[in-house]
């Protein structure tokens, strides 16, 4: 053996060793938005934390815009362990055979933010993330986005002036009960599809928070929005199960807590977030925003309200009052 075989050798060792020793463990963090809405900027504030905590043992890969997988696949992907982490909007556990998390499509449930927060933070909030894992999966929180707005080609002053129109929704039973009670005829479809469909002129009109409207640019082919704030849209953040329960128990209390940290910021940025993105959609000229009268709005509830109760074998009686104990 010469002295350069023996070095090489050392070297070898020396670096698959230290190799060894410095590869991360990688989570995939798989969303449907942009970096520059509630969910993408906590995400990333995900991210700096939990590197910074455990010094480079875990790497967050982000990959937002349906990048990576659309709002089906991605469900998937997580359960086959092909991505770690996912905040799919809670409308879209019903194809999981998850139909409580429907409860937070419901029309006019939640009369504001902190009544939100006492279902998401509390005992109702822990129950549902519970029947996650059944399905391999773990919940670790809720992150808000915001209250829905309308928006079409046409001005709506009322429920009567979506008869007949096509509009996008997510894939939840809820929202298709409402829009069918607006007259109008649902279609569920890919959050990364909405824009195209608009602009194509498949579906007429769609309904989200402004933020999601804004960054997609849906407010440069709809031409109105009304401020009708009729539903919520709003995160579970989960992770596949085993992978969780796999991790060393130190780094996962060090992701915890990186989480909670996460999920106080995009709960105090999201209001504040869909402010300045109806500002913006304003400031661009290209869509009316309407805000409806008292008598208006009296409307709007009459004809959706009733979803609450058409729902109810769906989602369960027990949790839609429980919900509504916490408005008390
Ligand atoms: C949608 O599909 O409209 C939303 O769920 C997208 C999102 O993740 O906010």
């Amino acid at each position: 053996v010469t002295t350069s075989t023996c070095l090489l050798s050392a070297i070898g060792l020396g670096a698959s060793s230290i190799a060894f020793a410095q590869t991360p463990i990688v989570i995939k963090f798989s969303h449907v938005v942009a970096s520059d809405t509630p969910k993408g900027k906590a995400a990333q504030r995900f991210k700096e934390i939990a590197e910074k905590a455990t010094k480079g043992r875990v790497k967050v890969e982000l990959y937002p815009n349906s990048t990576l997988y659309r709002d089906k696949e991605e469900l998937e992907a997580l359960q086959l362990g092909a991505v770690q982490m996912l905040a799919p909007s809670l409308a879209k556990f019903g194809p999981l055979g998850i139909k409580e998390f429907e409860v937070f499509d419901l029309p006019y449930i939640f009369q504001n933010r902190e009544v939100l927060h006492r279902v998401t933070q509390g005992s109702v909030g822990a129950s549902l993330l519970a029947k996650l894992e059944q399905k391999g999966i773990t919940g670790l929180g809720f992150w808000d986005n915001g209250f829905k707005v309308m928006s079409s080609n046409v001005p709506m002053r009322g429920p009567s002036d979506l008869k007949g129109k096509r509009l996008r929704i997510q894939s939840s039973k809820v929202l298709d009960a409402q829009m069918r009670s607006l007259g109008a005829i649902p279609h569920a479809m890919a959050f990364s599809e909405v824009y195209q469909a608009l602009q194509a002129g498949v579906v007429d009109g769609t309904e989200n928070p402004p933020s999601n409207l804004y960054t997609q640019k849906m407010h440069e082919v709809q031409k109105h929005v009304t401020i009708t704030n009729h539903g919520y849209l709003g995160y579970a953040v989960i992770v596949n199960k085993k992978f969780w329960y796999g991790l060393p128990s130190d780094i996962r209390a060090e992701l915890n807590k990186a989480m909670q940290s996460a999920t106080q910021y995009a709960n105090t940025i999201a209001q504040i977030e869909n402010d300045n993105a109806l500002d913006a959609v304003k400031k661009s000229g290209k869509t009316m925003i309407y805000v409806p009268t008292e008598k208006e709005r009296a409307e709007w509830v009459r004809v959706l309200l009733p979803v609450q109760q058409s729902m109810e074998a769906r989602i369960g009686k027990e949790l839609i009052q429980s919900v509504h104990k916490e408005a008390q």
